[in-house]
């Protein structure tokens, strides 16, 4: 055993998906694209292969995973689907919405990618390749995001590279991912359904369907905790200052839509995540550009005020993770 000794690159075409998907089938990691971002997968039914998620991620705990399906049926084998997620599922899926259900009676995917919990998180991503894989493979797949424990989630096919070559056995290169922030989940359980994590499809879109609010996690007693949505997570090395009116020299800044902070003139590196203000585009950048701006080795990267409508719930959700005050202490300089 052990990791692989090279990661195979694959392509997008029907050879590529038939090698990811006897991979999977083999129990071994692939990396793949979704509309949101690169996941890391595989075969949701086998705890050997879920294990080994948690080991190339070096995930300290075991959270509970998503499972990734090619269509609705198929996740009715896994889940039982009251009215509400039935109508969440039907008005959002294929796309970046993840619904958490109570586990249904003889479905596949194993405790481990579970966590032991009796519910279960299900998806049905949009895109074509991610559609042909899961077709292909015939088996749930668990794929949490395609980066090392703590980082910057990877919306290209080099993230996944930068975190995880010689760590996993393939990588289906589809090229970026559209949404660029992961799925938005909501919980179907006992109680009404809560939002546990905000992502790519907005809140507003999910009432308007409902026909109601969404409960928050704060106020849904009945939610499971979801342990990756607590703790720093999303972290650049660089601190991460939100809100900022203005920048000191030398920081490296994140802009968004045309304002323009004090101190611009003699700030490190500056990209701006939608010139036009779209928060649609700004989560599609959210990643890359800060991945970026680490890069440009400044000690702190200062982030303008992000309005919070639509996909910026999301964004903003993200940027307060990557603020958070880090579990080993501060970044290192
Ligand atoms: O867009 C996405 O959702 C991406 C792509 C790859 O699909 N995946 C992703 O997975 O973001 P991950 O593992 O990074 O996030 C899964 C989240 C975790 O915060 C986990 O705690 C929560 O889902 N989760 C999974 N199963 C759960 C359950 N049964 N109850 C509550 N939360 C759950
Ligand atoms: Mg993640």
């Amino acid at each position: 055993s052990g990791a692989p000794a090279g990661t195979l690159r694959l392509g997008p075409d029907a050879a590529g998906v038939a090698e990811a998907a006897a991979l999977l089938r083999a129990g071994a990691l692939v990396a793949f694209p979704t509309e949101t971002v690169y996941g890391l997968g595989a075969d949701a039914g086998e705890p050997a292969a879920v294990a080994g998620i948690y080991a190339a991620k070096e995930r300290p705990r075991f959270n509970p995973l998503i499972a990734h399906l090619p269509d609705l049926a198929a996740a009715r084998r896994e889940g039982a689907f009251g009215p509400a997620a039935l109508r969440l599922a039907e008005a959002f899926w294929p796309g970046p919405l993840t619904l958490v259900v109570p586990a249904a009676e003889g479905g596949r995917i194993c405790d481990l990618a579970r966590a032991g919990l009796p519910s279960v998180a299900l998806r049905v991503p949009a895109g074509g390749l991610a559609h042909a894989l899961l077709a292909a493979t015939g088996r749930p797949v668990a794929a949490p995001s395609a980066n090392r424990s703590g980082r910057v989630s990877p919306t290209q096919a080099a993230h996944v590279l930068g975190d995880l070559d010689g760590r996993i056995a393939a990588i289906l290169d589809g090229g970026p991912c559209p949404v660029g922030v992961e799925s938005t989940i909501v919980a179907c359980l006992a109680g009404g359904p809560a939002l546990l994590r905000p992502g790519g499809v907005a809140r507003e879109a999910i009432e308007a369907v409902l026909g109601g609010r969404l409960a928050a996690l704060a106020t849904a007693p009945e939610a499971p905790v979801a342990p990756g949505l607590l703790a720093s997570h999303y972290a650049p090395r660089a601190r991460v200052r939100l809100d900022a009116e203005a920048v000191a020299p030398g920081e490296a800044v994140l802009l968004f839509g045309a304002a323009r902070p004090a101190g611009i003139e003699a700030a490190g590196a500056c990209l701006d995540l939608s010139p036009a203000g779209d928060a649609v585009e700004a989560a599609a950048n959210l990643f890359s550009h800060l991945r970026r701006l680490d890069a440009s080795g400044a000690a702190t990267i200062a982030v303008v005020p992000i309005p919070p409508a639509g996909l910026g719930e999301a964004i903003r959700d993200r940027l307060q993770r990557a603020a958070a005050p880090r579990p080993g202490g501060p970044a290192p300089p």
